[in-house]
């Protein structure tokens, strides 16, 4: 066998070789399309790489029997913290991309209608994966009509397979740790309801309905579903609540890193939209949004983890947090023999 060559290997033939300025076949000058291209492609090479790390993520977080007391639930913080990295560069990108100026954008602009960064399926089947309902979409005509429909169908097919989200709502539904639900007023949800209410400044009384209603109900309303179920959510705050002991620090992680993921998302999202407003003020977009409006309601409206961060409103000050009992707390740390 041939020894292995660099090039080979990477495929460098096809990668090198796969940057075609529009301009040049124009016989047009457009310095900057190269930089244009080539910072496209390396957003969709590491978004590849985000799908790999999700799925394999997905395929350990959806087995029936997941031990958080074993290496697996490392194993996802682990690629949970790459994902979260590979998003940092994400939002990074942009600095190069802002060295771009608009009158060296104009230079090749006109010749990508109707091409636009929408198009990217991978970006939205991310997002799907990741947990974004169709339904919660903004522009969901747009984004169907926009769309090639080989494309679309790949995205439908993740919003129809199980979402991180969903699969983080019944690891936590299963959470064998968390205090199960009694009426005894000595027990440990009612004595956190009565805590909870107490910690509460007169205009945030409201929260307590709130806090039955996330916590509590036993059914969802249709009107408002929420993607964490009341035991999933009461899992998630004791996870919150009391990740000093050892067994609850790997489920403490997972939790913030979603949060992390939003949050790098988030920055994404206004980075870029703030870059398109500098490039084309309020033009509409080559893909034929509104432009910085679109963006601007799509980044309000696709935070995917929001239910994991309202958690936070309901964390009451640790010294009054309820005493475990002595046989919860040795389950909850280092085993001994
Ligand atoms: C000069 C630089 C850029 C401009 C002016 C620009 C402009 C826009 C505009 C106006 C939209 C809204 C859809 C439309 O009407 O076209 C959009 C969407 C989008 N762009 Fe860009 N973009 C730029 C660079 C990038 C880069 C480097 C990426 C990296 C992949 C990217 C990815 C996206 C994505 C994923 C969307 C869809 C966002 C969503 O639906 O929430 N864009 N872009």
């Amino acid at each position: 066998m041939a020894d292995m060559h660099y090039h080979d290997y990477l495929q460098l033939d096809k990668i090198l070789n796969a940057q075609l300025l529009e301009s040049d076949k124009q016989n047009l000058s457009a310095h900057d399309e190269m930089l244009f291209i080539v910072i496209h492609q390396t957003y969709e090479l590491w978004f590849k790489q985000l799908h790999h790390e999700i799925d394999s993520i997905a395929a350990i977080m959806g087995k029936p029997a997941l031990n958080d007391n074993s290496p697996e639930l490392q194993a996802v913080v682990h690629r949970l913290n790459r994902c979260i990295t590979i998003l940092r560069v994400l939002v990074h990108q942009i600095d190069i991309m802002e060295t771009m100026t608009p009158m060296d954008f104009l230079d090749f602009r006109d010749m990508l209608r109707p091409a636009s960064g929408f198009q990217s399926w991978q970006f939205k089947q991310l997002e799907a994966k990741l947990g974004l309902k169709f339904d919660t979409r903004h522009g969901k005509e747009y984004y169907t009509s926009q769309l090639r429909k080989e494309h679309v169908d790949i995205i439908k097919k993740s919003e129809g397979d199980k979402s991180l989200l969903e699969l983080i709502n019944s690891w936590l539904e299963r959470m064998p740790l968390a205090p199960p639900l009694s009426g005894d007023p000595n027990s440990f949800w009612q004595i956190y309801r009565k805590s909870y209410g107490g910690s509460l400044a007169e205009a945030e009384k409201g929260n307590i309905h709130e806090l039955e209603e996330v916590f509590f109900n036993s059914g969802s309303q249709p009107s408002n579903p929420r993607s964490l179920s009341p035991a999933a959510s009461r899992a998630a705050l004791f996870i919150m609540l009391y990740r000093g002991y050892p067994l609850l620090q790997q489920p403490f992680q997972l939790l913030n890193c979603l949060l992390e993921i939003d949050e790098q998302l988030s920055s994404w999202r206004y980075r870029h939209m703030n870059m398109v407003h500098r490039m084309i003020g309020t033009r509409i977009g080559t893909g034929g949004s509104s432009g910085k409006d679109y963006l601007k309601a799509a980044a309000d409206k696709h935070y995917i983890f929001r239910e994991i961060a309202q958690l936070n409103s309901f964390l009451i000050e640790r010294r009054k947090l309820p005493a475990l009992p002595n046989e919860m707390e040795t389950r909850l740390g280092f085993v001994h023999q």
